[in-house]
């Protein structure tokens, strides 16, 4: 049982696509799969109406009482991935606090990067309550040609002194926007391309530090 919270107080950052994309690679593994949004008429529920079928079962929540709801779910999922936006920042701890890993989206420029502190800030101060709660940054949207820039860079290696660094982040790829259109991941979609290889290596990354936390 894991449950991954993809959450920051910025919008547009990737959550919901990263969210579907984990879930999609769940139910490819033949997990039972809840989707969590913090949104009430969220990505995550068009997600799933788009998807049709039953593998992957969504709910909304939108008041900060995840923490105290996540009891109830555990016992019937395998996998559970909360989508957790920034409007309201009680939400967004309350999701952090159910959670066994938190993965915070940031994009590669510079000011990108600064709007991730505060997320951060709230993340510390749930871990103060939660000390096996897990978190790390991810890079969304890496430009493939440019990458990341050196400025950039430079501003994450700051924000690693409070959150480690995923070590492979996620390109800007065409596949995510496709392949969410017809309510599938990547994974599902197109399984040999390089946003299939990124979304299977967080997956299976993800899973390992939740795995490596329990011990
Ligand atoms: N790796 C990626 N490659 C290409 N497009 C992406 C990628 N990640 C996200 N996007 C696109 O960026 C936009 C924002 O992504 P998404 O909706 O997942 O962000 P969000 O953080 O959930 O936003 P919100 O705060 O509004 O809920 C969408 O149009 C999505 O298709
Ligand atoms: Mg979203």
């Amino acid at each position: 049982m894991a449950i991954i919270c993809v959450g920051a107080s910025k919008g547009g950052v990737g959550k919901s696509t990263l969210v579907v994309n984990l879930a999609a690679m769940g139910a490819l593994q033949q997990k039972s799969v809840l989707i969590v949004d913090t949104d009430p008429q969220g990505s995550a529920i068009c997600f799933r109406s788009l998807r049709g079928g039953d593998d992957i079962k969504a709910t909304a929540c939108t008041e900060p009482i995840l923490h105290k709801k996540m009891g109830a779910y555990r016992d019937q999922f395998d996998l559970i991935i909360i989508d957790a936006g920034g409007r309201d920042d009680s939400v967004l701890r309350s999701a952090m606090a159910a959670s066994d890993l938190f993965l915070l989206p940031v994009l590669p420029g510079q000011f990108d990067l600064w709007g991730a502190t505060d997320t951060i800030k709230a993340f510390t101060e749930v871990r103060a309550f939660c000390p096996a709660l897990q978190g790390r940054l991810l890079v969304n949207q890496i430009d493939p040609v440019t990458r990341v820039t050196h400025n950039s860079m430079k501003a994450l290696r700051q924000l690693e002194k409070e959150m480690k660094l995923l070590q492979f982040g996620i390109g800007r790829r065409v596949a995510f926007k496709s392949s969410v259109e017809k309510g599938k991941g990547v994974v599902e979609t197109e399984p040999g391309s390089k946003a299939a290889i990124e979304i299977r290596y967080l997956y299976n990354e993800s899973l390992k530090i939740i795995a490596g936390a329990k011990k």
